[in-house]
């Protein structure tokens, strides 16, 4: 498991209708002999004026945004969706992950990639377009994985997106081959791909017109609360948003979700006072600062560093106080049962640590107490409790 990787794993998967990207449809034909077996059916008939119409519906989430449900993985370790590739579809598990921008998946022909692993067959697939241009892509873990470029058809959920760029892992590095993902879907800006040039599949969702709205938002869960969650294209769940959203400006400039935290307290105590950089990585497990930042924060906790990048922590959630961070106008808080990562008898390990890198990374430690809106038109985030 990598509890401190840059990368690491999201998930995805995604479910609902497509939104009607085409309102110029065809009408259906009828016959002119009437049928004694028709009766009106209201609840169908709601149903689809919903969808013909569910782009002027605010929040609307059931009836034409891509929506993927999540597998949440161990203790909130990682977070995948189910992802086709191909024409006929083939099912590849992917981490979605905002802090990297590039589609792969294990392709036919990797011969080090895991047994377990879905493997990509492009001779399966009608739609699949070859190129020569090869890929590599490493993470902050150190992990990598490597091979040539091809294009198909991508879909989330019920989101077809046309001539997505997918990189066909031929080699991958041994901490990929036992994971239950297939590969990694990057929602991350186009200028973080390793190849210049290609398109994200949220950039081909708004240039496709497949989406009205340039968002996704992510829900993740809690193995506690049940895990799972879900990521959605287009659109945004009120359903798992608790209280007011806010808005924080995102600096894209280096290819990543950049927000700014302008302090950190536990419970009343300041703890930090100036202001640093942060990305939004639902690819990272942790929530990890810059050293100095979490060696101030582990001090408030009395937590002991393992000199690895974690802390060891009270065990007693009673003992600790609620971590905020401010963004923005508003504090964000980790309740104390997310301030433990992982139980071991008399050894809890934090929910936060340290990566050794000039900004910190709100990893799934933070996203999982949090509703985020990501619009990468303006580019902003706009976070809420999630429920
Ligand atoms: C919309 O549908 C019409 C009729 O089926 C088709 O000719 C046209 O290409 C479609 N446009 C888009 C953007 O899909
Ligand atoms: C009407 O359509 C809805 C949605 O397709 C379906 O769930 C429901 O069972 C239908 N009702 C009747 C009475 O057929
Ligand atoms: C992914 O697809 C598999 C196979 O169809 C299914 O068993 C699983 O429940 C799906 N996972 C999610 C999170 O939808
Ligand atoms: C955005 O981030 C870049 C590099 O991380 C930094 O140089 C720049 O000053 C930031 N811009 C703003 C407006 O904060």
């Amino acid at each position: 498991m990598k509890i401190i990787s840059c990368v690491a794993a999201i998930c995805l998967a995604l479910s609902v209708n497509a939104a009607p990207t085409n309102t110029t449809t065809e009408l259906p034909s009828f016959s002119l002999h009437s049928n004694h077996e028709f009766k009106f059916n209201a609840t169908r008939g709601v149903l689809s004026a919903r969808t013909k119409y569910s782009r002027f519906i605010e929040g609307s989430t059931s009836f034409s945004v891509g929506k993927v449900p999540l597998t949440d993985y161990l203790y909130d370790i990682m977070y995948y969706g189910n992802v086709t590739v191909g024409t006929p579809p083939q099912l590849m598990r992917l981490v979605f992950d905002t802090g990297s921008s590039d589609l792969w998946t294990v392709s036919t022909s990797c011969d080090s990639c895991g047994s377990k692993q879905n493997k990509f067959d492009p001779t399966l697939s009608n739609t699949y377009k070859t190129t020569e241009k090869s890929w590599e892509i490493s993470y902050g873990d150190g992990s990598t994985a490597s091979g040539l470029l091809g294009y198909d058809t991508v879909r989330l959920g019920d989101l077809a997106i046309k001539e997505q760029g997918i990189e066909l892992a031929e080699f991958e590095s041994p901490s990929f081959m036992y994971k239950p993902i297939d590969g990694l879907l990057g929602l991350g800006f186009s200028s973080l791909n390793t190849l210049k040039n290609i398109a994200t599949p949220v950039d081909n969702l708004i240039s496709q017109k497949i989406i009205s709205k340039p968002i996704f938002s992510t829900y993740y869960g809690k193995e506690a609360s049940g895990g799972g969650g879900e990521i959605i294209f287009g659109d945004y769940n009120p359903k798992h948003i608790d209280g007011p959203l806010t808005t924080i400006p995102v600096n894209n400039t280096q290819g990543f979700w950049g927000v700014n935290v302008k302090n950190v307290k536990v419970g009343k105590t300041s703890v930090v006072t100036a202001p640093f950089d942060a990305i939004i990585d639902t690819g990272t497990t942790l929530l990890l600062f810059t050293d100095e930042v979490a060696h101030s924060i582990a001090a408030a906790y009395n937590a002991i560093d393992r000199r690895d990048g974690t802390f060891i922590i009270d065990c007693d959630t009673t003992n600790l106080k609620p971590l905020h961070l401010t963004l923005g106008k508003r504090q964000f808080t980790i309740p104390v049962e997310s301030l433990i990562f992982y139980n071991e008898p008399e050894r809890c390990t934090a929910g936060f640590g340290y990566g050794g890198l000039p900004f910190a990374i709100l990893g799934d430690t933070f996203i999982k107490n949090h509703y985020i809106i990501f619009n990468q038109e303006i580019p902003n985030v706009k976070i809420a409790r999630s429920k």
